[in-house]
């Protein structure tokens, strides 16, 4: 780990108050021109004395605007304290957690996992247009069944094509004559470049993709490719319950990641975070965005700055080593309850590294489902239900749903 190391709550605070005064201040400076503005003072406090002691709540009414992407080029000069925070969180993301070569990475904080779904689609597609001379129509999204629907909203918006291999009911795996079908199937429809998704632990089983699968058979169909890992789930997850995993910049054929802080790392809604090899984002720039210092790259255009503020200080706060242990209290739970169900004989998918466990729909009593708030697969005809080990998922909490559910277990037999 290079650039994430644990700070003091001193630390951070002096961090954020430094980075909120070299911005432009709202408050006090000549600034005539921009469309923007510090928060509503007659709604929001400006001057209450906790804000001295709450430096989130302080960038939240300070209000950057982080528009753009701050690794590449030139960006609104405004706001440039704290952007300089959210180039610290894309370093530690894409170098200490996700293996990237130093400073070979851009990113930026996106509104959430689908935007920087979309975002990784939207730059392929131009690569293969602008690059290789493709046609929207010859592109084709490849993906597992498993994966979330972003993919498809993509194919849509982006108007390319989209082809979703069935994975094995219980391991969630992909077989390789599924994958085989599926990619003749997109080629019969004309497509000749290839985006192919790998799950870092899909939305419903937690499920990961083996991104060696689909360099195989991409590579022995000789056809042109570039893959993406979704871990918008797993992100935050995975790279510390399976350190030895491959599904990182390290790995010659993964050139973008998603992740989203406001899942595992409980971060405020509205914090995506998209990362991609140098080289690769400017194949997004909107020439048009001429009043935007140093242009736009992203999907979303304007910002709050406080979200990247917010993961800079969820990671700062823990360090590498806590997070860890946070992480491996959560797997120890997720151990704890799927002991628990195979003692009752009960059906259900966990990846060993995952802390997602998902039960055969028949072993509960839907009341019981809903009582607990699991998720289903399907609202109208539930096949699964997931509960997922969180933060607040303690194993008090598990402990009264297993003893729930195997009265009912009782009852039924
Ligand atoms: C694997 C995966 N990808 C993408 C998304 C989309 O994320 P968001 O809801 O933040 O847009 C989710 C959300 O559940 C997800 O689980």
């Amino acid at each position: 780990m290079n650039t994430w190391k644990k700070l003091s709550n001193k630390e951070i605070k002096s961090r954020i108050f430094g980075a909120l005064q070299q911005n432009i201040n709202f408050f006090n400076a000549p600034l005539l021109g921009v469309p923007a503005s510090h928060l509503d003072g007659k709604v929001f406090y400006q001057d209450a004395p906790f804000l001295q002691d709450a430096p989130f709540l302080s960038a939240l009414i300070h209000n950057p605007n982080h528009i753009g992407c701050h690794t590449i080029g030139e960006s609104e000069s405004f706001f440039s304290g704290t952007q300089e925070l959210e180039k610290e969180v894309i370093k530690i993301l894409a170098e200490d957690i996700f293996k990237g070569k130093e400073n070979d990475q851009d990113g930026y904080i996106a509104s959430g996992g689908t935007e920087a779904n979309i975002q990784a689609i939207w730059i392929y597609r131009n690569y293969f247009m602008k690059k290789m001379g493709a046609s929207a129509q010859e592109v084709g999204i490849i993906c597992s069944e498993d994966s979330h629907y972003s993919f498809t909203k993509a194919a849509n918006l982006l108007q390319v094509q989209i082809g979703q291999v069935a994975v094995d009911r219980n391991t969630r795996s992909i077989h390789d004559q599924e994958l085989q079908n599926t990619i003749e199937s997109l080629k019969s429809r004309g497509v000749k470049y290839f985006i192919g998704i790998v799950n870092m632990m899909t939305t419903m089983f937690g499920s990961v993709d083996d991104v060696e699968q689909f360099v195989q058979h991409f590579k022995t169909e000789g056809v042109p490719f570039k893959i993406h890992v979704d871990g918008a789930y797993g992100g935050f997850f995975y790279p510390f319950s399976n350190l030895e995993n491959k599904l990182n910049f390290a790995h010659p054929y993964i050139s973008s990641i998603t992740l989203d802080a406001h899942k595992m790392l409980q971060a405020p809604y509205g914090t995506g975070i998209f990362l991609v090899k140098k080289g690769m984002i400017s194949h997004t720039i909107t020439e048009s965005a001429k009043y935007v210092e140093g242009l736009d790259l992203t999907l979303i255009g304007s910002r709050s700055g406080a979200n990247a503020i917010g993961v800079w200080m969820i990671l700062m706060k823990y360090g590498p080593f806590e997070w860890y242990e946070k992480i491996h209290t959560l797997l120890m739970r997720t151990n704890w309850l799927c002991g628990q169900l195979k003692k009752m004989g009960f059906s259900f998918y966990r990846h060993p590294h995952g802390n997602i466990v998902t039960i055969k729909a028949n072993h509960l009593d839907p009341k019981v489902a809903q009582k607990y708030s699991l998720v289903p697969d399907d609202h109208h005809q539930p096949n699964w239900y997931k509960i997922v080990v969180m933060d607040h998922v303690t194993i008090d909490k598990l402990q009264e749903f297993v003893e729930e559910i195997q009265i009912h277990a009782t009852q039924s037999a």
